[in-house]
């Protein structure tokens, strides 16, 4: 039995989590920054670092208290090393290495990626599941990120393929960006995922020429067959609303946004018009049917045995839906996070840890954070 205490502050999330031996859940605190960066419509890296700096110690604090556990009884500290914001995981890895040392503790590295990956794996073994069928194909989809990985548990721990990737926004960007667009506020998923409940998904049609993916200027090497694109599609919305003379109408709804404090999207709803609606309805269902239709495509080539979905995105009602469907057509069990453990938390980072604790994988003090770090 090993408690490990995870941190992560890759990006606008502090959070501390403590998790049993990889399978059980004993606290996940999470300190979400949105009000902070919502005035800007997006993360603001350097208000991000100052933010976890302030947030890290009462964070850790929280998660060990409503885990029963102390400083002394933890077995092990994991932390995220990349990719993210070199300041934000800065923060969470200086904190995690002067604990460790001062604990004399074993220090842990995880990358961001493959936490959210084992997010999925944690639910299942908690819930009792132990049945995953292997190679299972992961499509992590996030503000930051819509990679498709190959997964898999090998002698020496587990080994990850990256079979698909954006070539340029990620999905959970282009939420973020339309949303921004439409005056809709930060961040735009929750709310997109409301929104286009209330829409006709017809309303516009976005050709496969904005959404398909663009090889020009990427070396042979480098291209993939299971590759995403979604910034053309965000084009194409700006573009809708300019010849459809929507500019003054989203000004408007921008303004009475302000005056509420905290928005819900019910606020939102009240103040969109039906084809305001439409498109955003339109927006989601070339952004899922993407998503599926490349990840099922992989996964038939590739021949997998199960499909994982994971990341901010994964918390989307439609894409979940269609997952199900989709894959359910195909004989292929799919598996996702509950919505909790989608978005960025620090119980994927200590369930990623646990193989390599158990593996004696064990940082050493002089590395840093990655930006840019790679899954293999
Ligand atoms: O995994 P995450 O918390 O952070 C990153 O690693 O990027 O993902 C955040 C992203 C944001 O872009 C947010 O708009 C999106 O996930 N998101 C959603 C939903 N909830 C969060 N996108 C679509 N539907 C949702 N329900
Ligand atoms: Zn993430």
């Amino acid at each position: 039995m090993a408690d490990i205490l995870g941190i992560e502050t890759s990006c606008d999330e502090t959070a501390a989590a403590v998790v049993r031996s990889g399978e059980r859940v004993l606290s996940n605190v999470v300190s979400s920054q949105i009000a902070l960066h919502q005035p800007y419509g997006g993360v603001v890296p350097e208000l991000a670092s100052r933010e976890h700096l302030r947030a890290i110690v009462p964070v850790v604090r929280q998660a060990l208290k409503e885990a029963g556990q102390t400083y002394e009884s933890i077995n092990a500290i994991a932390v995220t090393q990349g990719p993210g914001l070199a300041g934000a995981l800065l923060v969470g890895i200086s904190y995690a290495k002067a604990l460790a040392f001062a604990l004399q503790k074993p220090l842990i590295t995880v990358n961001h990626l493959e936490g959210h990956i084992h997010a999925v794996l944690l639910e299942e073994r908690q819930k009792g599941n132990v049945q995953i069928d292997f190679p299972v194909l992961a499509l992590v989809v996030s503000g930051g990120h819509t990679h498709l990985f190959l997964a898999g548990q090998q002698e020496s721990g587990w080994r990850y393929q990256n079979i698909g990737r954006t070539r340029d926004d990620a999905a959970g960007e282009a939420y973020d960006k339309v949303a921004k667009l439409l005056g809709l506020g930060y961040p735009g998923g929750p709310v997109i995922d409301v929104l286009a409940r209330h829409g006709d998904p017809e309303a516009v049609h976005f050709g496969l020429a904005q959404i398909k993916h663009r090889n020009r200027g990427v070396p042979v090497e480098l291209q993939t067959a299971h590759d995403f694109s979604f910034s053309g599609i965000k084009t194409a919305v700006l573009r809708y609303v300019e010849l459809n003379d929507m500019r003054e109408s989203i000004a408007a709804r921008r303004k009475a946004l302000a005056e509420i404090a905290k928005p819900k999207p019910e606020d939102v709803l009240a103040l969109t018009d039906k084809k305001t609606l439409g498109l955003i309805a339109s927006f989601q269902r070339a952004v899922v049917d993407d998503l599926v239709a490349k990840t099922l495509d992989a996964a038939r080539e590739r021949e997998v045995r199960a499909l994982f979905v994971t990341g901010g995105v994964a918390a989307n009602s439609e894409l979940r839906e269609r997952f199900e469907l989709e894959a359910a057509k195909e004989g292929l069990p799919v598996y996702f996070p509950s919505r909790n453990l989608s978005t960025d938390n620090a119980a994927m980072i200590a369930a990623a840890a646990h193989p390599k604790f158990a593996a004696r994988e064990f940082a050493t003090p002089e590395f840093s954070a990655e930006a840019s770090l790679v899954l293999r």
